[in-house]
């Protein structure tokens, strides 16, 4: 009883990919393993954390939001601490506690594996690099029973001249792959189903070896699903097109950023290819892997974005006829070449280019999907469906959601599913 009345809580706000949702994984751990408990109550927390996005400006304002309302409930519970972490923390830096005095501590991405020691003490800011941290051991309350996030690499060097991430995250840093394939045989051992392994541009992965060999080694464990992101297509070798074709538990989807059809905007931007590049290596992708799944990003109305710009990105999108695209506006951030370079697009003129070519997109989604009408797809099961929690979500191999009649079916189960119906971003399908 006193036991669990000294306990302490902690709350964690996530922001951003997936990196993000792993770190809080990997923060939750550790602050389990020094006696806190997780809660999922913001107003009972001792300990309130927010795990940031600094990746756009519109992630940035939600956090700051959340952030202001907190400040009532450190008013009600004076004890409470705050903590920022992540990706703004480690951008703002000081700036924050201007913002925001009542915040106690800051936190960048490197420097989670002393979380528990730092909500302890005084010191409030702690973003200072962290060389070991490829070979650090993490504590981790993973979400899921089933799927887990695997990190493989660290940072990225990669300087996309709109991006803030290579100041967030640091230099790119592989971990030993002894100890990724140790962490995945666990998993196994536990029941996992799936495994994604995350990077910045996990492609360039290189510590004791290189991707394509470590996936050539993941693959000997055995698990059922292995899937990565996110690839760079300028380091999409065809070694690693072999390897998806040959390994079977690699999925057969690729997340594979475009940012543009433009070859004078992929210049700009400092993406090292072209557009003829990288419809090359999605023909010979699709060539070698029959049924794949292809993903993208765009970044609309980047400076100095003519109207014949986007025609060649409206046009990209129309000829490879991607599976999915996740489209972003432009948003300047502060510290990258972009964020200088004249001719930026007024607000209005980015929406309504994004609008449209997301419209574009809908169709060819529907397309895509609608193939699969009539076929038989292996899905894993995730849970109860977002949008009707009497029937079951599962995922293809290829990462499209499929829903089902619930037939009692747990979390982390694989069945195969006949495809009655396509929708534009999402399937429906029965038990077969
Ligand atoms: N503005 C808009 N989108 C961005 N992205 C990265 N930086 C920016 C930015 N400044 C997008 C890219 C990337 C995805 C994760 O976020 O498309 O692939
Ligand atoms: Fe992830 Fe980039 Fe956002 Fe950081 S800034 S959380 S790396 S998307």
């Amino acid at each position: 009883m006193l036991d669990f009345m000294m306990k302490k809580f902690v709350y964690i706000y996530t922001y951003g990919c997936q990196m993000n949702v792993h770190d809080s994984e990997k923060m939750l751990g550790t602050l389990e393993n020094s006696g806190y408990a997780v809660t999922e109550h913001p107003e009972q927390a001792d300990l309130i954390i927010f795990n940031t996005c600094a990746i756009r400006e519109k992630a940035e304002q939600k956090f700051y939001s959340q952030l202001g309302r907190s400040k009532f409930l450190k008013n009600k519970r004076p004890g409470v601490k705050i903590a920022v972490a992540g990706c703004i923390a480690q951008d703002a830096q000081r700036r924050v506690f201007k913002r925001a005095p009542y915040v106690d501590f800051v936190i960048g991405p490197q420097n989670i594996h002393m979380l528990s020691d730092i909500v302890c003490g005084d010191t409030s800011l702690h973003t200072e690099e962290n060389p070991d941290i490829s070979y650090r051991q993490y504590e981790m309350r993973r979400e899921s029973k089933t799927r887990a996030w695997v990190s493989i690499m660290y940072g990225c060097n990669n300087f996309c001249s709109y991006c803030i991430v290579p100041f967030t995250r640091g230099r790119e840093l592989s971990r030993p792959s002894s100890s990724i394939i140790s962490e995945i045989r666990q998993l196994r051992q536990k029941g996992y189903v799936e495994v994604t392994l995350l990077g910045q541009n996990v492609n360039s992965y290189n510590s004791d070896m290189d991707f394509v060999q470590l996936l050539r080694e993941i693959s000997r464990i055995g698990m059922d699903r292995v899937r990565f992101i996110t690839s760079h297509p300028r380091d999409l070798s065809p070694a690693l097109i072999d390897a998806i074709a040959e390994l079977t538990g690699l999925c057969e989807h690729l997340h594979l950023p475009l940012q543009s059809g433009s070859d004078i905007i992929l210049q700009k931007m400092n993406r090292r290819y072209s557009y003829s590049g990288y419809l090359e290596k999605v023909l010979m992708v699709r060539e070698k892997v029959p049924g794949i799944a292809i993903t993208t990003d765009l970044i609309i109305g980047f400076p100095g974005e003519t109207q014949k710009d986007y025609d060649q990105t409206v046009n990209a999108v129309r000829e490879i006829e991607f599976d999915g695209i996740f489209g972003f506006n432009y948003s300047r951030r502060n510290g990258t070449l972009a964020y200088d370079m004249d001719e930026q697009i007024p607000d209005s003129v980015k929406s309504e280019r994004l609008n449209n070519v997301l419209k574009i997109q809908d169709d060819i989604s529907l397309k895509k999907n609608r193939a699969l009408e009539g076929t038989n797809q292996e899905i894993l099961i995730e849970g109860p469906s977002a949008s009707n929690k009497h029937l079951l979500m599962g995922r293809t191999r290829t990462n499209k959601i499929v829903t089902i009649e619930d037939s009692g079916e747990t979390e982390g189960t694989l069945l195969s599913a006949y495809i009655e119906k396509a929708r534009h971003h999402s399937l429906k399908g029965t038990k077969r």
